[in-house]
């Protein structure tokens, strides 16, 4: 797809997203349109999802689409462990040459994961899409994805409620 075709189709997947969640105050709602809107409009996606914040240093699945995802990866681990620890956003071109990554899907070649920040600036969750093709995200998914992640900000104000942590993993 070309650049500009791609911001095209990022701008219009963000004025949905903005009609959708206009006004919700629910993360999960709010995450799981999100996450739908994205698999559905985006051609190169093979698994769109959220992981959240649930404690200190730890990661579980929130709303998701696509193949099982892992349940739960520590913030010293995988593509979206660092997102969480580093607070920016990875592009990984070739997941077999990352260190640390994390195969839930064998399938998958390359992934992106954007840091999801609520109002006060602390970090809720990561967005992550894997691709099953090589270099499938550039810097204008970094861009479009940054966006989304800000357009959700708002839902997540005040009625982010973390889960208890206690699963071993
Ligand atoms: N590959 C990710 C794990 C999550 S799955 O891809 C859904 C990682 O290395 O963090």
């Amino acid at each position: 797809m070309e650049t500009h075709e791609k911001q095209e189709l990022y701008r219009d997947i963000s004025a949905e997203l903005k009609a959708v969640i206009a006004g919700l105050e629910d993360p999960i709602a709010a995450m799981a349109s999100c996450a739908c809107i994205l698999k559905e409009r985006l051609p190169q996606a093979s698994w769109v999802g959220f992981y959240r914040v649930v404690a200190p240093g730890l990661l579980r699945v929130g709303p998701y689409q696509g193949p099982l995802g892992c349940l739960e990866i520590a913030f010293d681990r995988g593509v979206c462990g660092a997102a969480a620890r580093e607070r920016t956003t990875q592009i990984v071109p070739d997941v077999e040459a990352f260190p640390g990554h994390i195969a839930c899907d064998a399938s998958a070649r390359s992934e992106i994961v954007v840091p999801v920040f609520a109002p006060g600036g602390e970090l809720i969750a990561v967005l992550d899409l894997d691709s099953h093709a090589p270099a499938a995200f550039d810097a204008t998914d970094q861009e479009g994805l940054e966006r989304i992640a800000e357009i959700l900000r708002p839902a997540l104000r005040e009625s982010y409620v973390p889960l208890p942590a206690g699963r071993p993993h």
